[in-house]
């Protein structure tokens, strides 16, 4: 914590009223501290009566009260765990000296369709209102990271934020979207327009949940793991490497060890960055994503978020092989690695062209921009492990760059 105001500065503020004649200028200075911690779980079977990790979540802060709780459960995470909706019950029958459901859960539909439908949102907060929902009482939220961010973007609104809790059900919600501190649904065009900076209640990891997603998504989801390798672990890049055949068959063990570390470097990097509601300009865990979230916006949401970010991390990390910033033998191990891993190294959307004739995924480095406001900041690789930050990216690098991708991928695609 920061050292406290000292009693002079409040001494100075108060009323003296030879100063406060017409036309004198005083400022007030506020400044306070609020330290924020929350428990990232991760467990199996998190819904069964003995596994305590849930309860033990909602009921920290005031053990001994009885909290109120509101699921609300990605449909499609619904469809494949249709006993999830009893096991619900059953778990808050077992703990009900300590919590109780306010209705049966709630279904929204999952991925990006929850957050491009503004009935969505809105039906939730109708929800929250409905069934009373007050800042002490409980938002359980059980999907992927669309569900939980559009949930978390309610939960965050209503009555200046109701708690919540999430239960991440893919590999991205659990090693990404789901420990962080952002919320958001689409509006006017543009991805996580609307959004806050709530940080969870608690957050409960279920590897079990995993089981029946599909395949594709859980791929999908070790992007994110081999991005904040490269930009701040070179030892769990190599580990990457070594267990890509694992992880590629979704190995249980070697799945729970790359989401428990991915998580934890997320965790790490929001604890101490020193700019945890993104203040600044640079987004270091943004690596790779100017380009993914327009490539996914140019495909419809048929590119998932984690193939977007392998697409868009090979593109800068090959611009940074352009620029002279990362050795060509270490761009090779990431190609290999996206590779083994099964993840998509080339999109048809990246030939697409704006009507001024530029390419349209370009667009995403304006949008980045402007989603934050201020210079323009880009991550980039200097090494595996080791990154830093440009303030101009040069069109000419990009587009050869791209073409590299194309080249490459024709290859592949040849033999
Ligand atoms: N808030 C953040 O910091 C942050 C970070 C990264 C990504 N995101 C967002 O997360 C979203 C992508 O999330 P995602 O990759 O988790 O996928 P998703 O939420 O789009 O879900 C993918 C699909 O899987 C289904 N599903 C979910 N869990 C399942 C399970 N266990 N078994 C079977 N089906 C299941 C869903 O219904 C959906 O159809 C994007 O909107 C992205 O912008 C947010
Ligand atoms: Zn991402």
């Amino acid at each position: 914590l920061p050292a406290a105001v000292p009693q002079a500065a409040f001494d100075r503020a108060a009323p003296r009223p030879a100063e406060d004649a017409t036309g004198t200028t005083h400022t007030l200075v506020q400044r306070f501290v609020v330290p924020f911690s929350y428990p990232v779980v991760f467990t199996w079977d998190a819904l069964t009566p003995s596994n305590r990790a849930l309860v033990d979540a909602l009921t920290s802060r005031e053990p001994d009260r009885r909290h109120r709780v509101l699921v609300v459960a990605d449909a499609g995470f619904v469809q494949a765990w249709p006993e999830v909706e009893a096991a619900v019950g059953q778990y808050v029958t077992a703990h009900a000296d300590q919590i109780e459901l306010v209705a049966s859960p709630l279904l929204i539909p999952g991925g990006e369709t929850c957050k491009n439908d503004p009935s969505v949102a809105s039906g939730l907060l109708q929800a929250f209102a409905r069934h009373r929902l007050d800042r002490h009482s409980f938002v359980v939220t059980i999907g992927g990271g669309g569900v939980l961010d559009a949930v978390g973007f309610a939960a965050g609104i209503a009555h200046r934020g109701i708690r919540i809790v999430r239960m991440p059900t893919t590999v991205l919600g659990q090693n990404d979207s789901g420990v962080g501190v952002k919320n958001a649904v689409n509006a006017f065009g543009s991805k996580n327009f609307l959004g806050t900076f709530v940080p969870p209640f608690a957050v409960v990891n279920d590897f079990r949940f995993l089981e029946r997603l599909p395949r594709r998504e859980k791929i999908a989801g070790i992007a994110e793991a081999v991005k904040v390798s490269l930009i701040r672990d070179g030892a769990f890049f190599s580990w990457l490497e070594e267990h890509a055949d694992a992880l590629a068959a979704a190995e249980p063990a070697a799945t729970a060890t790359m989401i428990r570390r991915c998580a934890e470097l997320h965790l790490q990097h929001i604890a101490t960055s020193g700019d945890p509601f993104e203040h600044g300009s640079a987004r270091p865990l943004d690596f790779g994503h100017w380009s993914a979230h327009k490539l996914e916006a140019l495909t419809a949401h048929e590119l998932r978020h984690g193939e977007a970010v392998a697409i868009g991390l090979l593109l800068d990390s090959r611009y940074a092989v352009l620029r002279g910033l990362l050795p060509v033998t270490a761009f090779d191990r990431i190609f290999a690695l996206l590779s083994r891993l099964g993840l998509p190294r080339y999109t048809d959307a990246l030939r697409l062209r704006a009507p001024d004739g530029r390419r349209a995924v370009l667009a995403g480095l304006d949008e980045f921009r402007e989603h934050l406001g201020g210079e323009l900041t880009v991550t980039q690789l200097c090494g595996i492990g080791q990154a830093l930050d440009v303030n101009e990216m040069d069109p000419l690098l990009i587009e050869e760059s791209i073409r590299w991708l194309e080249t490459k991928h024709a290859e592949e695609a040849g033999r």
